[in-house]
């Protein structure tokens, strides 16, 4: 059953308690409700992309209740801090160089070393976010392939029995997503259109670059998703002597190393676990490849069967 919370103390103290027991609630913000998780927290992440039925892992955005908490997890340059200091709080995405030392888990980043971190310009989601006290990963609060939820019955209508709580504030002011932008290089790129617009960003970046087209949703996409350097082989029924294995459920024998997924086959598990699994292999020394052994095209399954796939096309 997923409960409707009020966006009083007790609603607030209640929907904090189950984010921090990694349990996915929804809340309010400026743009559209958010399926909120705690981004340290990789099963909680997987979780909301099976609750998303998303087919693919897409970055999350992580939101902050101010940008001091924003800059612990991310090395902002001066523009960033400029466009914060104008928008935050606001419907502005700042995608920015990740800490090293950021606890965010890899799968709400979708393995890349960019994080993208927003403060949202809603009483009730800053409060949420104070409370709680951890980045809070949040996509929109639809099923995938679904419009953004607006308010929380529409929320309900798409999630109904998958979350464990909608914090309810009523209908979302601006109603589009917040603008999206990259601001890891020396021209601010515009990433996604959305709450801020693009003339009033330019007044601080100066131009903005669009994104190099529409190869970033093919193949090409590889560029902007983390892949690992070494080969990857999918569906592996057997291991060469120089390959490394990603297993699922009892390793095939015979790999020079093996990055377990999840030992009882459990799809959000190894979710969890896919892009931290990816690097460790692809860090080792002197192997020729990554053979990954079959994972069930269901659920999660996709989603994890799109990123080796994607990982397993030809490089340009
Ligand atoms: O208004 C919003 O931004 C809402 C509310 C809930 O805050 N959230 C939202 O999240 O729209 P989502 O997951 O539906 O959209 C995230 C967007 C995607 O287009 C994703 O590709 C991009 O942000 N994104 C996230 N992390 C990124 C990264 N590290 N690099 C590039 N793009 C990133
Ligand atoms: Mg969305």
């Amino acid at each position: 059953m997923t409960r409707l919370l009020a966006i009083d103390a007790a609603g607030i103290a209640e929907a904090a308690a189950l984010l921090s027991a990694g349990e996915l609630v929804a809340f309010g913000t400026e743009t559209v409700y958010g399926l909120g998780a705690d981004a340290t927290d990789a099963l909680a992440v997987a979780r909301v992309f099976e609750a998303k039925g998303r087919p693919r892992f897409n970055p999350l955005i992580c939101h902050f209740p101010d940008a001091e908490t924003a800059w612990a997890h991310v090395e902002p340059p001066p523009v960033a801090r400029a466009l914060a200091a104008r928008f935050w709080p606001g419907p502005l995405t700042l995608v920015l160089r990740r800490r090293s030392d950021s606890a965010v888990s890899q799968l709400a980043a979708a393995g890349l070393d960019t994080l993208a971190v927003r403060v949202p310009a809603h009483r009730a989601a800053l409060d949420l976010l104070r409370v709680v006290g951890r980045p809070i990963a949040a996509p929109s609060a639809n099923p995938s392939g679904r419009i953004s939820p607006t308010t929380a019955s529409h929320v309900l209508q798409g999630l109904a029995g998958r979350i464990a709580a909608v914090l309810d504030s009523g209908p979302c002011v601006v109603g589009v997503e917040s603008t999206v932008l990259d601001v890891t290089g020396a021209a601010a790129i515009l990433l996604r259109p959305g709450g801020v617009t693009a003339e009033s960003i330019a007044e601080i970046t100066g131009p903005l670059r669009r994104p190099a087209g529409p190869a970033i949703r093919s193949p090409g996409m590889l560029a902007s998703h983390y892949a690992p350097s070494l080969p990857v082989r999918m569906d592996a029924t057997s291991v060469a002597a120089d390959e490394m294995l990603l297993a699922f459920g009892p390793p095939l024998a015979g790999a020079k190393a093996v990055y377990q997924l999840s030992e009882r086959q459990d799809l959000a598990e190894a979710a969890a676990r896919l892009f931290a699994g990816l690097q460790a292999l692809d860090a080792c020394d002197r192997a020729a490849g990554i053979a990954a052994m079959a994972i069930p095209a269901t659920g999660l399954g996709r989603a994890i069967n799109d990123r080796l796939l994607r990982a397993s096309l030809p490089r340009r």
